[in-house]
């Protein structure tokens, strides 16, 4: 498995406090099945001024503490990275890190609040041939309010990266239930950790893979934590990466007392099966009339 989110530099965020907790996650994360691990550390101005020359340090100096201990885990950097202004010219001056360089970019929106605007934050990533990954909507709180601009990012071009934990249950009834909901609607591209310790929120990617395998089968299980996290370590053009499944079957979780059971049928939950890949940014494109029209259909 890959595992492309993940706080497990030590001292530099809210993650691995110091080396040791950093090599016990390593060694938990290898339990897991997990050969690749990138190391994705906030980057949040005035919180974690994290920047791109000190995130490759940092995994440089625990790659070298990994070999010499000869735990197998092959370390990528990457970057958590908080809703900022500029971010396009961030990453374009290395201030701010893709996942291994590639186009795709982890981008953590604000928990509580859904800032205005985040649509053409969005759109200014696209139209410079980054591939956003939105972390963790399942944990977002808007996220009761405003599905709907969750879908239709996830509509756009926005990939989703859903946490491990949350279909478990580590962090409670709210998040499981997005999490299988949209696993279910086909709108999650990939499962990761989301690591922030060894004992607190670990790297706990082969229960979430199972948990996802239970009723989304093999398949698209393998594609969750290991195909796509593989293509988009290739730098895979999103159209040649195959999109995200459902289920035919809802999780049992749904139809529990006090969580929303109104699922629709499954051909109106997927209207853009079929179309959505022909519409999404290649790389390198910068057409911007033409995506901005295209974009627009969304929102
Ligand atoms: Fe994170």
């Amino acid at each position: 498995m890959i595992d492309l989110h993940s706080h497990i530099l030590p001292g530099i965020d809210d993650g691995a406090p110091d080396l040791g907790v950093a090599l016990e996650m390593a060694r938990i994360a290898v339990a897991n099945g997990v050969v690749v691990q990138a190391c994705t550390p906030h980057i949040f101005p005035g919180l974690f001024d994290n920047s791109g020359p000190q995130i490759r340090l940092a995994a440089q100096e625990l790659q070298r503490h990994l070999d010499e201990r000869g735990i197998p885990l092959r370390l990528v950097t990457g970057a958590d990275v908080h809703v900022v202004p500029n971010m396009v010219k961030g990453l374009q001056a290395g201030e701010i890190l893709s996942l291994a360089d590639t186009r795709y970019v982890l981008v953590e929106p604000p928990h509580h609040v859904a800032p205005p605007r985040l649509e053409h934050f969005f759109f200014e990533l696209l139209v410079a041939g980054y591939v956003p990954i939105l972390t963790h909507p399942e944990r977002l709180t808007w996220i009761e309010t405003r599905y709907e601009t969750i879908v239709q990012l996830f509509r756009a071009g926005v990939w989703m990266q859903v946490t491990a934990g949350a279909l478990t249950g580590a962090f409670g009834r709210r998040p499981k239930y997005w999490a299988e909901r949209m696993l279910s609607e086909a709108l999650v591209h990939i499962l990761a950790s989301d690591a922030h310790g060894a004992r607190r929120r670990p790297p706990d990617l082969a229960e979430g893979r199972a948990a996802a395998a239970k009723w989304l089968g093999e398949e698209e299980a393998e594609q969750l934590v290991s195909l796509r996290p593989r293509a988009i370590l290739e730098n895979a053009a999103p159209s040649a990466v195959r999109a995200p499944a459902g289920a035919s079957s809802m999780s049992p979780e749904f139809g529990k007392p006090g969580l929303e059971p109104e699922i629709r049928s499954a051909d109106s939950r997927f209207p853009w099966l079929g179309a959505r890949n022909s519409g999404k940014p290649q790389a390198g494109r910068n057409n911007e009339s033409s995506l901005s029209a295209w974009f627009g259909r969304f929102f």
